[in-house]
C-alpha cells in the first residue's frame, strides 16, 4: 500500500523537471512522503513557513494567548543596554550572528543599544528566507545608525559554518524566539554541541527560550480561541495540496495540541477524522498515503524547559551560563552562555 519507499529509491532516475517539479520541491516531496510513510506520521515544522504561514505566524504573535513573543520583546526592550554592554566586554571586533533572524523586531533593540555604545560589530542575520535577509540588509540602516550588516540566507549550521570561515572576529551567536524548542531535546543538545564546535573559547551563545509554567497557559498558547494556530497547522496541508499536488480534504483533519507538564513537551498533531486515502500526483506518478480513523500526523514540538534543564544542557554542550534575562512574569528567559575551553 505504501509506495513512498520505492519512490524515494527511484528518485534519481525520476527527475525530469517540469512545471511542478523543481529540485527544491523534489526534496520537499521526498521528505514529506518519507515522513508520512513512517509508523508515526510526521511532517517537519519547518514547512509551516510558506508565504501564507509567515502571515499566520504574524497573527499568532499578535494574539492574546501567545505569550512567548511578547515576553521576549519585553526583555529586549528593557535589557538591551545591559546585554549590549555584556557582549562588548572583551572589546575586540565582534560578529553578532543571529539564527532565524526573521524581521529582526526584537534584535533591533539590541542593535540600537550596540550602536549607542559605538561598539565594533558586524550583524550577520541568518534566515531560511532570502527575502527576510534582503529586507534586513536594506532596512536596518534607517533604524540603526552606522550598522554593518552581512546576512546569509540558508539553513542554520551550514550558514554559521560559512560565517565562521569568513571572519576571525570573536562571535556572539543568537537564537531567539524559542526556536531551539522546535527540536526534540536530544536534537537540541546536539545542535548546541555543533554550535560550540564552531566557536572559540570566550565566544557567546544567546538563547531565548520558553520556560515550563502553568500547563493551562502553555496549552492555550497553542490552542487560541480565534483558531489562528489551528489554521497555522492546517495550512501545512494546504501547502502540500498546492505545491505537491496532494488532495487533502481539510475538513477531515483536526488541529490537536498537547502539553505534558512533566517532560515540558508541547506537541501539535493533525488528526485524521476518518479512514481515508490521500493522493500526491507529481509528474506521471501517484503516491497514496493511507490514514486510519484518528491516526495522527505529528507536526510540531515546542519544548518548554526548566532553568535547571537549560543549565544542564549548556554544561553538556561545553558552555557556562553567565547571565539570565527574564520578563517581569518570569515566563521566558534569554540566557547568555559562554563557550568554555574544550
Ligand atoms: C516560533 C517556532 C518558537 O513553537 O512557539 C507558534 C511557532 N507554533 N504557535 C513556537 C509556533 C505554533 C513557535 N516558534
Amino acid at each position: 500500500m505504501f509506495i513512498a519507499d520505492q519512490f524515494v529509491g527511484s528518485l534519481e532516475v525520476a527527475q525530469t523537471p517540469d512545471k511542478t517539479t523543481t529540485p527544491d520541491n523534489l526534496n520537499f516531496y521526498v521528505d514529506v512522503l518519507r515522513g508520512l510513510s513512517a509508523p508515526q506520521k510526521r511532517i517537519s515544522s519547518k514547512y509551516f513557513y510558506d508565504a501564507q504561514g509567515d502571515r499566520i505566524f504574524q497573527q499568532i504573535m499578535a494574539c492574546e494567548e501567545y505569550y512567548p513573543f511578547k515576553c521576549e520583546l519585553e526583555i529586549f526592550q528593557n535589557h538591551s543596554a545591559e546585554l549590549a554592554r555584556q557582549l562588548m566586554e572583551g572589546g575586540s571586533d565582534t560578529d553578532l550572528i543571529e539564527l532565524g533572524a526573521g524581521d529582526g523586531q526584537k534584535s533591533v533593540y539590541l542593535l540600537q543599544a550596540l550602536s549607542r555604545l559605538k561598539a565594533c560589530y558586524t550583524y550577520v542575520p541568518i534566515d531560511i528566507s532570502g527575502s527576510m535577509v534582503a529586507y534586513l540588509t536594506s532596512h536596518l540602516g534607517s533604524m540603526v545608525p552606522d550598522i554593518n550588516v552581512s546576512g546569509l540566507a540558508g539553513e542554520y549550521l551550514p550558514m554559521l559554518q560559512q560565517a565562521a570561515r569568513r571572519s576571525a572576529n570573536r562571535k556572539a551567536v543568537m537564537m531567539l524566539g524559542s526556536n531551539l524548542g522546535n527540536m526534540l531535546p536530544v536534537d537540541a543538545l546536539k545542535f548546541c554541541e555543533s554550535i560550540r564546535a564552531l566557536l572559540n573559547a570566550g565566544d557567546r551563545f544567546i538563547v531565548g527560550i520558553d520556560l515550563k509554567k502553568s500547563p493551562q497557559q502553555v496549552l492555550a498558547a497553542y490552542n487560541d480561541k480565534q483558531g489562528i494556530t489551528r489554521s497555522f497547522n492546517l495550512n501545512l496541508l494546504t501547502r502540500l495540496n498546492r505545491e505537491l499536488n496532494a488532495d487533502f480534504n481539510l475538513g477531515q483533519f483536526e488541529h490537536f495540541p498537547t502539553y505534558d507538564p512533566e517532560s515540558g513537551s508541547c506537541k501539535s498533531y493533525l488528526i485524521s477524522l476518518q479512514e481515508q486515502v490521500v493522493r500526491f500526483c507529481l509528474q506521471d506518478r501517484t503516491d497514496c498515503i493511507y490514514f486510519q480513523k484518528y491516526e495522527t500526523i505529528f507536526t510540531e514540538i515546542s519544548q518548554k524547559y526548566s532553568l535547571a534543564e537549560l543549565g544542564k544542557m549548556a554544561k553538556m554542550a561545553g558552555f557556562e551560563v553567565i547571565h539570565n534575562y527574564y520578563d517581569a512574569n518570569g515566563w521566558f528567559v534569554d540566557m547568555v552562555w559562554e563557550a568554555k575551553q574544550a
